[in-house]
């Protein structure tokens, strides 16, 4: 594919040397060339520069060329946590979170990540590829190019490796940059309830070897947290998974601040996502820290928690990177666009920290910041082009809405 976009009013996160992750202070700087052009060869970024100095192209067989004229065009978002692979929407207990139970209350009665076990056990591995191949169509119109994906509810070997058995068929299937992670550890399924030390052993003894010996799992996951799994556990998993090669990227501090960043931190864990709930030492762990601080903004809203404190996380120099969390019970919707506008409006980033977060930082959160995240020659031609409008603010100011033209993957 050969494709020329024209008089581009802001090419956003132009680098002709990528960053591999901003923290901090450069969060906030997005750089951006005015009246640009770009050109995609072979799907990859090939060259870009002002309008004035663009020469012209000789050849313009099999060239798209693109007038974006009023439009701004930034990478893709990279979306670096989510659970697409689901069986069953769950809105039996949105209506009950309505009627006053809250997350934790209606997973102790069954519902939550037990409930969604349950259906993911009954649906066959066709069904659930075409169901979650649906989904990820959908979050490309909303301006998704990368994409995390975790496992979490089979919680058997058998429906847990179904699970990634899908992702593995939705990389093959899709031009979204994907990254499996496998989430054993996601809760104690019912057959364990009364031996939940059998359950960590299957984990650590069966499961994580079979999935990389298989190669299904990119990162392993677990959800560290009160009524899941202890910060012992977590660590225990995290080592198990680094001895088969394989880096963490952990649920912690959605509910309960338990001491465990400062651990994972030390234990070299790729993303530490949730954080709605912040001690002192978790800040001082993350500050300055090769661990990246994930955001998901969508959950709180969904669920009326706390905000991650991005804002603070940035001023003590951390990375932050903003992701959708998609699932079917705590946050039903992949819009990334409305997790920029929300970590703007809630978690006090300004719109270039909210973009830099939601691009170059989730590339860094999934280790492809080497070809995706920015504007940069040779990355993947994984690109937004924004409606007309007059500056990179309307991205989030625009919530609820992408205000988002086209899409461009390769
Ligand atoms: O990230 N907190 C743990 N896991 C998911 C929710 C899973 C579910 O409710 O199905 C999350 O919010
Ligand atoms: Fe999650």
């Amino acid at each position: 594919m050969r494709m020329l976009i024209k008089n581009i009013r802001g090419l956003l996160s132009v680098y002709d040397d990528s960053p591999g992750v901003l923290r901090g202070a450069k969060m906030n700087e997005l750089s951006m060339l005015e009246n640009a052009f770009l050109a995609v060869d072979n799907g990859r970024i090939a060259i870009y520069g002002s309008m004035e100095e663009w020469g012209g192209i000789e050849d313009w067989r099999n060239l798209e060329v693109i007038d974006a004229e009023g439009r701004y065009v930034l990478p893709a978002w990279c979306d670096s946590h989510s659970h697409l692979v689901f069986a069953a929407s769950r809105e039996k207990e949105f209506e009950d979170r309505i009627s006053g139970l809250s997350y934790e209350e209606i997973a102790r009665r069954g519902g939550g990540i037990l409930n969604s076990a349950q259906k993911l056990a009954q649906m066959d591995e066709d069904e659930l590829f075409e169901s979650s191949l649906l989904r990820l169509r959908q979050l490309v119109e909303s301006g998704t190019g990368a994409l995390e994906i975790k496992s979490g509810y089979g919680l058997s070997t058998e429906a847990e490796l179904k699970m990634l058995c899908v992702v593995a068929r939705l990389k093959e299937e899709s031009k979204v940059k994907i990254k499996a992670t496998f989430l054993g550890a996601h809760a104690i399924p019912a057959a364990y309830a009364s031996k939940r030390r059998a359950y960590i052993d299957l984990i650590l003894e069966e499961m994580i070897p079979a999935v990389a010996e298989k190669k299904l799992a990119d990162y392993v996951d677990v959800f560290c947290e009160k009524g899941y799994f202890s910060t012992e556990e977590s660590l225990e998993i995290v080592e198990r998974a680094s001895d088969f090669g394989l880096k963490s990227k952990i649920h912690v501090n959605q509910f309960n601040a338990m001491g465990a960043i400062p651990k994972l931190v030390a234990a070299g864990v790729l993303s530490v996502d949730h954080l709605e709930v912040m001690d002192e030492e978790d800040f001082e762990a993350l500050s300055g820290s090769a661990t990246i601080a994930t955001a998901l903004p969508l959950c709180s809203l969904f669920l009326s928690l706390d905000y991650t404190p991005g804002r603070q996380l940035i001023d003590r120099n951390a990375a932050l990177a903003l992701a959708s969390d998609y699932n079917p019970g705590s946050a039903p919707s992949g819009n990334m666009a409305l997790a920029v506008s929300l970590a703007c409006i809630k978690m006090g980033l300004t719109p270039a920290e909210a973009i830099n977060a939601a691009t170059i930082n989730g590339a860094a959160a999934m280790e492809i910041s080497d070809t995706h995240g920015s504007i940069t020659p040779g990355k993947v031609a994984s690109l937004i082009i924004t409606e007309a409008c007059e500056s990179p603010a309307f991205l989030p100011y625009s919530f609820g809405r992408p205000a988002i033209e086209r899409v461009i993957l390769s």
